[in-house]
């Protein structure tokens, strides 16, 4: 029986209605005349407060709210893939097309096209037995080999019948013994975890291609890191570098806008990214969710958990999952939003008490599980979230609850930025909690030293930082030889190791030659040290060709680093030793 109340306030974006007694908390309801889409937030007696995903312009009091009875869901299945949908997970182009510009208000849009057709290939056959998260077979969609998965809350059972051919995703494929028809769309609501059969500890790295990230401050598989950086600092083009370069099979980008144009940039840029692994669009393995500032802020509200439950989806069929969200600070302000209209008693700056347990809620979706079902499959979600602190005050509400749920933190700096120094990242102000949860994995995949040489890059450009006060405050006439040697190293380091051009072929850089660029610059900052306990002249030591090599180092092409930086090595103490010869020393 359905709940149906009518409306005795409207603030804004939310409703609150009387009359719904019975109905449940995270319902959604169909408000006014025109059966705009809402969600109940909040029950009081049989007062209801309703969030409202569209335009509550020309809504009246009185008019009806019922519930459906339904949480939100999300439908999921082939055909996800190159999206790019709204909050709730209505197609942009579908709505537009049906309703011109905007969102239609009370519009019904399916997510997945009904007309399309796949070739569904069955991997079980009539007589097997299956178990929710079981494949029972699978169509190809782009790359993938999609596996049409046993819902994770179906009974299972054994199968009746089982069809081969072309189908729509809602055509049955299966019927199990006992009834039951599976299709290849399932529905899931949002705001729920997908079950796993077990999450495991974030051991590996999610490699990025990024010095800075890979090597001091990594991110784990499964991991989650945050972004928080002030206007213009790169936030954005961060979030598509990983995209483009990060460890990932599948991208979910739930873009939170708070300019318009701030999305349209995205929607018009992402689409022409080529994918470095096929050469191919990476829209093809990529789902785009979009929140403009002109869409409803419940919709925004929404939008992270449509995200997690389209990665949660794919992480379920073995493969690694990104998300990234930009910025969830338009997400919090959505809530702020929503929270103040419903007069609920305001936390710090206005925004609700439950900032942090929903932002956890978010962010303990990320992890490494095997999933459910068989055959076995383990599947990742990192999540990388964005955070824009007004004017880059790292202290507001947001980053705080943000980093004491986060497990790496990478400090975008606008000063940095301003110096053209990208990824604007403070190598001083950011931090990794996984590092040590990597050192089986380190052992097994990079060189013996490599730790111990992150560690003394990290150490050198903590000392650099220091004796750079020094300067400031007394001149460079205060520092030693071997102090200036460290400024010289924090230098090369800076430059040729941290900074990194996400417009060039230095836009990725493998691990080992991230691990190759770091030996080089330790390897010179030993020698000189070992060179100016000889005698030799700090000046002379800055005039060593070797030091330009290094910068240009990360321009080696990949396939010929390696042999580059043999030969360099070997060449290096030779260049120390006859320094009044070195123009002939050194050479590459
Ligand atoms: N890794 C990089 N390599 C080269 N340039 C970069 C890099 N990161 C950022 N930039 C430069 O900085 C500009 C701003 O970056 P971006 O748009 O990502 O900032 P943002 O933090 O997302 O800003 P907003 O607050 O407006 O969303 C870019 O247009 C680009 O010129
Ligand atoms: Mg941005």
């Amino acid at each position: 029986m359905a709940i149906r109340g009518s409306i005795i306030k409207i603030a804004g974006p939310a409703v609150i209605a009387h009359g719904m007694l019975g109905a449940r908390m995270y319902d959604i309801v169909r408000v006014g005349q025109e059966g705009l889409l809402g969600e109940i937030i909040r029950l009081d007696g049989a007062s209801a407060f309703v969030q409202v995903y569209e335009d509550t312009s020309g809504l009246r009091l009185g008019e009806p709210v019922e519930s459906t009875g339904n949480p939100l869901t999300v439908e999921l299945g082939p055909g996800l893939l190159t999206g790019i949908f709204d909050g709730i997970l209505r197609p942009l182009e579908a709505v537009r097309k049906q309703k011109g510009d905007f969102i239609a208000r009370g519009a019904i849009v399916e997510a997945l096209d009904r007309q399309k057709k796949w070739a569904f290939e069955p991997t079980v056959k009539s007589g097997d037995s299956v178990k929710p998260g079981d494949a029972i077979g699978w169509v190809q969609e782009f790359g993938f080999k999609h596996a049409i998965l046993v819902p994770p809350t179906s009974k299972g059972g054994a199968v009746a019948e089982i069809k081969r051919g072309e189908f729509t995703v809602v055509d049955p494929v299966c019927r199990l013994t006992d009834g039951t028809t599976l299709t290849m769309m399932q529905r899931w609501p949002v705001r729920a975890a997908r079950p796993a059969q077990q999450r495991m500890d974030p051991t590996e790295p999610f490699i990025t291609g990024q010095r800075v990230l890979d090597v001091l401050f990594p991110v784990a598989m499964g991991g989650t890191a945050a972004i928080p950086g002030p206007f213009g600092s790169g936030k954005t083009i961060t979030q598509q570098t990983l995209a483009k370069w990060g460890d990932a099979d599948v991208i979910i980008y739930v873009g939170c806008g708070e300019r318009g144009n701030e999305m349209t940039h995205v929607l018009d840029e992402f689409p022409e990214l080529v994918d470095p692994r096929t050469g191919r669009p990476l829209m093809e393995r990529t789902v785009i969710i979009a929140n403009t500032s002109n869409m409803p802020v419940a919709a925004r509200e929404a939008s992270v958990y449509t995200g997690i439950t389209l990665a949660e989806y794919w992480r379920d069929q073995g493969v690694k999952v990104a998300v990234m969200a930009d910025s969830t600070s338009r997400w919090a302000e959505a809530m702020r939003e929503i929270s103040s209209r419903l007069e609920e008693m305001p936390a710090e700056e206005g925004y609700p008490s439950y900032l942090s347990s929903r932002l956890a809620a978010f962010y303990e979706r990320a992890g490494r599980v095997v999933c459910l079902g068989q055959p076995e499959r383990r599947g990742s979600i990192t999540v990388i979230g964005a955070v824009s602190p007004p004017g880059g005050d790292l202290s507001e509400p947001v980053t705080q609850a943000t980093l004491r749920i986060t497990g790496t933190f990478w400090a975008l700096d606008d000063k940095l930025a301003s110096r053209r120094h990208f990824p604007a990242i403070n190598w001083l102000r950011s931090y990794s909690l996984y590092t040590k949860l990597f050192r089986a994995w380190y052992k097994e995949h990079m060189p013996a030293d490599f730790e111990q040489k992150r560690d003394r890059a990290g150490a050198l450009l903590q000392r650099e930082a220091e004796l750079q006060e020094i300067v400031q405050l007394v001149g460079p006439d205060a520092l030693q030889d071997d102090q200036r040697m460290i400024i010289e190293t924090g230098k090369m380091l800076r430059e040729d190791f941290l900074q990194q051009n996400a417009y060039t072929d230095d836009a990725h850089s493998p691990l080992l030659k991230s691990y190759g660029i770091l030996t080089a610059i330790l390897a010179f900052y030993d020698q000189a040290l070992a060179a100016l306990k000889r005698g030799m002249l700090l000046d002379d030591i800055l005039n060593l060709k070797a030091i330009e090599e290094i910068a240009r180092m990360k321009d080696v092409p990949t396939d010929q680093f390696d042999a580059y930086l043999k030969r360099w090595l070997e060449q290096l103490p030779s260049a120390f030793a006859a320094p009044a010869a070195q123009p002939a020393a050194a050479t590459g």
